[in-house]
C-alpha cells in the first residue's frame, strides 16, 4: 500500500491512524525497554480495549476501585504507539500499564521472552466490523464509509487501522511461545464479567480481596462504565479525537451478536466463507450469538 492515504499510515507493512501515531515511538519501538513487571493488554481494533484498560487500571490502582483519585484510564494505561497525551512512557513508575494494537511483529524486541505480560483480547470480527463501522463514521480521524459494504470491503482488504483482522490475531496466536501472554474472549467477559476478571488476576498474580474483586466488577459492566467519565473516553472523543456527531460514543452498544441487525445474509455468508479460509485449523473458538452454542471456526454463523 503506498503511504499517501489521508487517514492511514503504513508503517512496516501495518497500518497506523496517520495524526494521533507517534512516529518518533514507532521508530524507536525494537528498542524500547521493557520491564519484568510491565503489563500489555492488545487488541485488534474495537475488541474490548478500554474494557480490559478499565479492569487493569481497577486492579492495580486502589484510588481507581474507591473512586478517591481522579484520572482518566488512558492515563493509567496508556497506549503505546498513540501517545496522545505525550506521557513520557518511557520514564513511568513501575509496573507500567501499556494498551496497543501493535500486531506481533512490530513488538520491543525485548518484549519476547521476557516475563511482562500480555493480554490479548479478541472478540468475533463480525461484531468487530460492525463496531469499527460505527466508529469509523464517528471519528474525524478515520475514514467514514457510506454503506456497510462500503466498509467491510476495507476491513476484508485489511485497509483500516489495524490491517487485516485475520493476520492480527493469527500472528499474535502462532508467536504465543515467544512471549508470556494470556488469550481473553470478549465474549467470555460477557458471559462471566467476575470470572474473566479472576482469571486476568491469577494471570497477573495480584492479591485482591472479595470486596475489592467486588468493586472491580461492579465498576467494569458496560452500564457503569458509560457513564463513568474517567472509562468511557467521552472527554477523550470530543475534546482530543473529534467526533462527527453529537450521540456516538466509545462505548456503544458493548453486546454480542449485534452484527445480525446490520448484516445481511448475503454479506454474512460471504464473511464466513472467508472466515473458514483464513481460519482453518486455528485453534480458537469464537462466539458469535450469546443464545447460540458456542461455535467452532469451522462454523461461523
Ligand atoms: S478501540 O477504539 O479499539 O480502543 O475500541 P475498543 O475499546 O477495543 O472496543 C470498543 C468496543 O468495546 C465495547 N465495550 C464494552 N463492551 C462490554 N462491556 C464493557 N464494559 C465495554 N466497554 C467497552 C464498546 O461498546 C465497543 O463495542 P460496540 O460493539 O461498538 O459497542
Amino acid at each position: 500500500m503506498d503511504n499517501s492515504h489521508k487517514y492511514l499510515l503504513n508503517f512496516k507493512g501495518f497500518n497506523f491512524e496517520r495524526t494521533l501515531v507517534d512516529m518518533q515511538i514507532l521508530e524507536k519501538l525494537d528498542d524500547f525497554e521493557i520491564r519484568d513487571d510491565d503489563v500489555f493488554v492488545v487488541t485488534y481494533p474495537k475488541s474490548g480495549t478500554i474494557w480490559t484498560q478499565q479492569i487493569l487500571s481497577l486492579i492495580y490502582f486502589e484510588g481507581h476501585r474507591n473512586r478517591t483519585e481522579n484520572w482518566d484510564t488512558l492515563d493509567r494505561v496508556p497506549f503505546l504507539e498513540y501517545n496522545i497525551r505525550k506521557v513520557d512512557i518511557e520514564n513511568r513508575p513501575s509496573p507500567r500499564l501499556f494498551a496497543s494494537h501493535l500486531p506481533y511483529y512490530l513488538a520491543p524486541k525485548s518484549l519476547k521472552n521476557n516475563k511482562a505480560k500480555i493480554i490479548y483480547v479478541y472478540r468475533n470480527p463480525k461484531d468487530v466490523l460492525i463496531s469499527f463501522f460505527h466508529f469509523s463514521n464517528l471519528v474525524v480521524k478515520l475514514e467514514a464509509s457510506s454503506t456497510l459494504e462500503n466498509f467491510m470491503e476495507k476491513f476484508l482488504d485489511g485497509k483500516v487501522v489495524g490491517s487485516l483482522w485475520f493476520d492480527h490475531i493469527r500472528g499474535w496466536y502462532e508467536h504465543k511461545h515467544d512471549f508470556n501472554i494470556l488469550f481473553m474472549m470478549y465474549e467470555d467477559m460477557k458471559k462471566d464479567l467476575r470470572s474473566s476478571i479472576l482469571k486476568i488476576r491469577s494471570f497477573l498474580e495480584k492479591e485482591l480481596s472479595e470486596e475489592e474483586v467486588d468493586a472491580i466488577v461492579r465498576q467494569a459492566t458496560f452500564e457503569n462504565m458509560k457513564f463513568i467519565p474517567q472509562a468511557n473516553y467521552n472527554n477523550i472523543l470530543s475534546n482530543e479525537i473529534g467526533k462527527r456527531n453529537a450521540e456516538g460514543a466509545f462505548l456503544r452498544k458493548g453486546a454480542v451478536g449485534d452484527w445480525k441487525h446490520h448484516m445481511t445474509v448475503e454479506q454474512s455468508e460471504r464473511f464466513d466463507r472467508i472466515f473458514q479460509e483464513e481460519m482453518k485449523d486455528f485453534p480458537l473458538k469464537f462466539i458469535w450469538d450469546l443464545n447460540e452454542e458456542e461455535n467452532s471456526n469451522h462454523s461461523a454463523k
